[in-house]
């Protein structure tokens, strides 16, 4: 590509060259060099070469101030060509001995700034993109039409959009939750700041977000869109269904007990203590169901202890099979009481453990061992080593669970059978810290049954290192 000073430079050598050889062709009119040519043909031989020669001179002098002027000035333009198509890392050639260095040096010294305001605008965009897809909230814009700008993973996990195509397509395109399309419709209505907790079905479960949504303002207070951000808190509300329900466990089984023990007193006081059977049966009751309080006190306040964060057990080298020994000498007045025998099944394992806190678990699965099965029956124990554990089996030939009530039965004041298991002086409260207790262990505990025929407890514990 010529530029316009070359072409303009070209054109003067091209009349400077004609100029010349007119002067040339003049002198020679002055001096007598025609005369001594004999024909024509010599003179115009002789034109023809002072007019070559001037062209050549011309061509030459062309030549070198193109070199000199036009060349930089050009590398100067193709190098400001390059930074105005986004190539930041073109240089211009600074020529030392001429005038345009310090074009060169200032087109240079642009390149460089561009190059560095370049480097540093991808840097920062490439942290808001590590920023927006990590944020662990479901994140997506919409444009003032309705398209979606922009969105990152969490949001495609979250409303299992994953293999859909969401960029520029209207919100209401998308297979979002209506509660959702709901809210960002909202928020555009509005355009003001919004929050929500939002409840939807999603297949067959059930779903909680918490969203927020805002006007997305740019400069002179136009708006370009909006912004919806979400946040998953089904497990939080599942947590807090737990504590509400904890709470309404605990007062339902608080309440029983005291209106008992409030009523049988009030009838004495009302003049029944006068009637001596009336008065011992009802102080045996009254003594029974403030028992009951006492222990179902004692099994919250435990469970407390051991649900606080932090909790953790007194871990040391001890003989399993001489705790168990321990908790069956401790159960041997119920065992009596129903006619059960206890057979130990038990070789020596250490295990690295609470002594009374495994003492207390065992405690707790006999007496429901106990409490669950008929006169005459038998409860077996057995205790062995098993793929670098230790395992103990508490079996029982009792009235068993349903596979139905096995997942919940850890659950705190789950029990199969309410009415018998209060009266036979449960709390429900047994196997929920029994699970916690080993699992402070680092250990596991599973059950296994059949209506009727028995239940069996496993502990699995780790070995005494
Ligand atoms: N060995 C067992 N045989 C049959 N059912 C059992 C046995 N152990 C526990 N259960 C059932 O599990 C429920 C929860 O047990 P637990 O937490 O110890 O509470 P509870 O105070 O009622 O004994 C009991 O109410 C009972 O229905
Ligand atoms: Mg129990």
């Amino acid at each position: 590509m010529k530029s316009f000073q070359q072409r303009l430079l070209t054109t003067i050598l091209i009349w400077l060259g004609i100029l010349l050889a007119g002067m040339l062709i003049l002198i020679g009119q002055l001096f007598p060099v025609y005369e001594q040519m004999e024909n024509k043909l010599q003179i115009w031989s002789f034109l023809a070469l002072i007019f070559i020669v001037a062209m050549l001179f011309s061509a030459v002098i062309g030549y070198r101030i193109i070199k000199v002027q036009a060349l930089p000035i050009e590398n100067v333009t193709e190098t400001a060509l390059e930074l105005a198509k986004g190539n930041y890392r073109a240089r211009a050639y600074e020529f030392s001995n001429i005038g345009t260095v310090e074009l060169s040096s200032a087109i240079n010294v642009l390149a460089r700034n561009l190059q560095e305001i370049t480097a540093v605008r991808e840097m920062e965009q490439e942290r808001l993109k590590t920023l927006i897809e990590n944020m662990g909230s479901a994140l997506i814009m919409i444009d003032r039409q309705g398209s979606v700008t922009l969105f990152n993973k969490a949001f495609t996990y979250e409303f299992a959009l994953k293999d859909k195509e969401l960029s520029d397509k209207f919100y209401k395109e998308i297979e979002i939750p209506a509660e959702l399309e709901a809210f960002i419709e909202h928020v555009f209505m509005l355009e003001q700041p919004a929050r929500e907790q939002l409840k939807f079905t999603q297949g067959m479960n059930t779903r909680h977000i918490d969203v927020y949504g805002a006007p997305v303002i740019g400069k002179h207070e136009q708006w370009h869109g909006i912004v919806i951000v979400a946040h998953d808190i089904t497990e939080l509300k599942r947590l807090e269904g737990i504590r509400r329900d904890f709470v309404a466990n605990v007062s339902h089984e608080l309440r029983t007990p005291v209106t008992s023990i409030k009523g049988f007193s009030e009838t004495l006081l009302d003049g029944a203590y006068v009637d001596q059977s009336a008065l011992l049966s009802f102080l045996e009751i009254i003594h029974k169901e403030s028992n009951r309080l006492e222990m179902l006190i004692q099994d919250l306040l435990e469970l407390s202890r051991i649900e606080r964060e932090g909790f953790q057990v007194d871990a040391q080298p001890t003989e399993m099979d001489a705790l168990i020994e321990t908790a069956a000498e401790r159960i041997q007045g119920r065992l009596e009481e129903k006619n059960i025998s206890l057979k130990l099944e038990l070789q020596p394992v250490l295990v690295q453990g609470d002594a009374n806190r495994l003492i207390q678990v065992m405690i707790n699965l006999l007496i429901n061992a106990i409490t669950y099965s008929g006169a005459g029956t038998a409860i077996t124990v057995r205790l062995f080593e098993k793929d670098g554990e230790a395992v103990t089996e508490v079996e029982d030939q009792g009235i068993g669970i349903a596979a139905s009530e096995l997942p919940r039965l850890f659950e705190r004041f789950y029990r199969v059978d309410r009415a018998r298991s209060r009266n036979q002086g449960g709390t429900g409260l047994g196997l929920s810290i029994v699970k916690h207790l080993i699992e402070a262990h680092h250990g596991k505990v599973e059950v296994r049954s059949e209506v009727g025929k028995g239940t069996t407890f496993t502990i699995y514990l780790p070995l005494a290192r």
